[in-house]
């Protein structure tokens, strides 16, 4: 989709636009906005060829292991989603990519998911941060907070542990639909955020 249309605007600052071109744009956003989940997948094929220099799998191929992992503990689709998504940000935001990751969820995901996948990065450091020098438990900072147990899960159990060259993992097609579908859910929906609910993951298998 190129994002052209045989409509177009004839002010060059936004505040010579009349209601009509606004009227008219905010139509055209919509179509826009029903390709995010395209855009998405699109990152994540390129992280196909972003291996981190040093570590023995791609990002896409991390993100794929995570999820995998989450499907493979029978974990709902935000769950499955937010695993496959929570690095996405490495190539654009490598200082903040948690934050940035978060912020692609936040209109789509229940509350829990989306601080899980906002916080991840400081809860990771516990499996590597004194070997810097630096505190490993950090995160322990957010220790009364309700989503403090499932962010130490989900790195304990699909965030950490993903990093396996030889690990069976599914490929992203087979995450395609549960993009699309957590993509297309009205933004903010109350019924899909849902804050302030603890869920939790679900009970780990073998
Ligand atoms: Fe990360
Ligand atoms: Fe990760």
């Amino acid at each position: 989709m190129s994002g052209r249309s045989d409509q177009t605007v004839s002010f060059t600052q936004m505040k010579d636009g009349t209601r009509d071109e606004y009227l008219m744009l905010r139509e055209l956003e919509k179509p826009y906005q029903a390709m995010t989940a395209d855009r998405i997948l699109r990152e994540l094929r390129g992280q196909a060829d972003e291996s981190l220099a040093g570590y023995r799998i791609t990002r896409l191929e991390h993100g794929l292991q995570a999820a995998t992992r989450a499907e493979a503990d029978d974990a709902d689709i935000d769950w499955v989603v937010a695993a496959l998504l929570h690095d996405i940000g490495d190539g654009l935001a490598p200082q903040n990519h948690d934050r940035f990751a978060a912020e692609i969820l936040r209109p789509f995901m229940r509350e829990e998911v989306t601080w899980v996948v906002e916080h991840h990065g400081i809860f990771q450091m516990h499996y590597y941060g004194h070997h810097y020098g630096w505190d490993r438990d950090e995160r322990d900072k957010h220790a009364d907070n309700p989503f403090y147990q499932t962010c130490a899960d989900f790195c304990e159990r699909w965030d950490q542990s993903s990093f396996d060259p030889d690990y069976p993992m599914q490929p992203l097609e087979h995450f395609e639909d549960r993009v699309r579908e957590v993509f297309a859910r009205k933004a903010y929906d109350p019924a899909v955020i849902r804050a302030g609910e603890v869920v939790g993951l679900p009970p780990a298998k073998a």
